[in-house]
């Protein structure tokens, strides 16, 4: 496994919000957390990033232990981190955004350049001399994913890529995660939007008032019409 999430606690201050969070994700895998509003989403990718640390359980990650370790370094030991309010440099045009993101491949064969990502977002390589600020909301989703990817990272955590997306951006987003995992690249993805992400995953789980309640492959989720019903609304 690349990352495996060990019965993790987490608390903002006093608030119990992650309840023995466990997860796993093998390489190249595409693997989506789903949940409701508030279920834990983002605490969950917070935890792993050392954002806000939990209290108790372990994150390994390649064979590190990175429970509690700066965001920093967990970074630097390959995962990306993408948050769902898309932090790009509003004044930095759309290629100083992405040079600020660059960092050599550490043992990979593939590895993310400018030019390659110009060569799968023609649109960025149109956009490059526009200030990041100027980028629509889908523009602006997708040049936070790229700046992701200049790091190289082998695991890329995705945050609710998909919220606030018109559809054909949404659609333009899955692609691009189809390609992400032709390339190899492995995925953890949160997301609301349950066809999308049944669409473009291997597997999920559903978080539901940070306990993870189900966890299958996408064959077994779709055939489960009780757990549909009960935690996805579908
Ligand atoms: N900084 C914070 N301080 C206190 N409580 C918080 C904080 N951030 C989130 N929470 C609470 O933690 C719980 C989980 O929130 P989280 O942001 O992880 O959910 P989420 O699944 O990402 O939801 P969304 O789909 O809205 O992004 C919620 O009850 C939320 O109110
Ligand atoms: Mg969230």
């Amino acid at each position: 496994m690349l990352l495996e999430v060990q019965g993790i606690n987490t608390y903002y201050g006093l608030s119990h919000i992650l309840f023995d969070v466990s997860l796993q994700v093998d390489r190249g895998e595409v693997v989506v957390l789903l949940g409701r509003n508030g279920a834990g989403k983002t605490t969950t990718m917070r935890s792993i990033m050392g954002l806000t640390p939990p209290k108790t359980g372990t994150v390994l990650f390649n064979g590190h232990n990175v429970t509690g370790l700066v965001p920093f370094k967990v970074s630097r030991l390959g995962i990306g981190f993408v948050p769902e309010d898309r932090r790009i440099f509003p004044d930095l045009t759309v290629r100083a955004n992405l040079e600020v993101g660059l960092r050599k491949a550490r043992d990979k064969s593939t590895s993310w350049t400018i030019d390659r990502v110009y060569e799968l977002f023609p649109r960025l390589q149109e956009l490059a001399n526009r200030r990041g600020g100027n980028l629509s909301g889908g523009e602006q989703q997708m040049l936070t994913i790229s700046r992701t990817l200049m790091g190289n990272p082998d695991l890329i955590l995705l945050d609710e890529p998909s919220e606030g997306l018109a559809p054909i951006i949404v659609k333009v987003l899955g692609e691009f995660i189809d390609l992400l995992k032709r390339e190899g690249t492995t995925v953890l993805l949160s997301e609301q939007n349950v066809k999308f992400s049944l669409k473009h995953s291997d597997r999920a789980y559903i978080v539901d008032n940070g306990h993870i309640k189900y966890h299958g492959t996408i064959e077994e989720l779709e055939k489960d019409e009780d757990v549909k019903k009960r935690y996805l609304a579908v």
